[in-house]
């Protein structure tokens, strides 16, 4: 009778062996949970795709927050809807915008927890870009400067980082420059570095109520065809000076993530983004999926993949699962 020399099941068949031999795992330590911050008081409103996720005013920002501390989450990532938008988003990079009060609030009441701020001009603007428009098109150089201003305001506010999600050329380097020049150089950059243009982020933009009112990000966004070119965009990203940088969305570029983690020594992370949340929220409501064990498998994939940091609406749920 053949005998298997190699005999996987050995060790397999025990749960003991198996938690022995576990290569990767998940901690409550490599979580940051976004939120989405509105003017006004007493709002809390739900996104009807985004299931548990809300646009809420500062106070329950806060209340929230708390929670995510007592969580063990180390961090927020904070996106502001303003009061009224304009084609500079100007409320992105005012004293008093919804983003400075926001992390003004969370810093006061809720010391220990690190805020890390979402820099982008696209909940900003009444066009829904990601920048100013010129000639039709998102300018790239006019919207350094403001991007730089908006980060510097968020920094001057009392964020711990700033996370540039605008897929601008030259913005990592604008920004570490104005920082720097202000006494900064202490605060962290986390880079959106590889951010594809991506259907993935339907949900977000109802959350963020940043769909742009004409054309598409195509131009700025990366195309999802493309592996090769986002070691470039990374390679670009660090010579600028980031310190972190992120793969955006995760789960259809779990490759890519493990391309830059086998080609560069910095910290990585992901995003797990609106879309990937929704589509697990919609199946676990119908009962199609068991949503503890798909979410903790699809975590367990992004750090298996390379990621140090997981930026997921699901991070209260499983660092409750994993206390348990
Ligand atoms: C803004 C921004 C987006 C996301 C994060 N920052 C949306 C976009 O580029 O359209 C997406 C996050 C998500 O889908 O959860 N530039
Ligand atoms: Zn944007």
């Amino acid at each position: 009778m053949f005998s298997p020399q190699f005999r996987a099941r050995r060790i397999r068949g025990n749960e003991t062996f198996r938690r022995m031999v576990r290569e990767t795992s998940v901690s409550a330590n490599d979580l940051v949970y976004p939120m989405f911050s509105a003017f006004g008081s007493g709002i809390k409103k739900e996104i009807s795709s985004m299931p548990g996720i809300y646009q809420q005013s500062i106070e329950h920002i806060v209340a929230e927050a708390k929670e995510v501390k007592a969580l063990g989450i180390p961090a927020v990532l904070l996106f502001g809807i303003p009061v009224r938008k304009d084609s500079v988003g100007s409320d992105a990079y005012s004293d008093t915008g919804i983003i400075q009060e926001t992390v003004r609030a969370i810093k006061n009441e809720v010391p220990g927890l690190a805020v890390i701020t979402d820099v982008c001009l696209c909940e900003y603007t009444d066009h829904g870009h990601c920048g100013i428009i010129k000639n039709g098109d998102v300018d790239n150089d006019s919207t350094l400067k403001l991007l730089a201003r908006e980060a510097l305001s968020h920094v001057q506010a009392g964020a711990d980082m700033v996370a540039p999600s605008d897929m601008m050329d030259g913005r990592v380097g604008a920004i570490r420059e104005i920082l720097d020049e202000n006494g900064y150089d202490a605060i962290p950059i986390m880079s959106y570095a590889v951010k594809y243009a991506s259907g993935y982020y339907g949900p977000f933009r109802e959350a963020a109520e940043s769909t742009p009112q004409f054309g598409d990000r195509r131009g700025y966004q990366m195309d999802p065809g493309n592996r090769r070119e986002a070691l470039r965009e990374a390679a670009a990203d660090i010579e600028e000076g980031a310190d972190i940088i992120m793969v955006k969305p995760g789960l259809p570029y779990l490759d890519i993530l493990r391309d830059l983690r086998n080609e560069f020594n910095l910290p990585l992370a992901v995003y797990n983004v609106s879309g990937e949340y929704s589509m697990v929220k919609g199946a676990a409501e119908r009962g199609w999926i068991d949503e503890e064990r798909v979410v903790m498998e699809t975590m367990t994939a992004f750090k298996r993949a390379g990621a140090d940091i997981v930026i997921t609406y699901h991070a209260k749920d499983v660092a409750r699962w994993l206390a348990n």
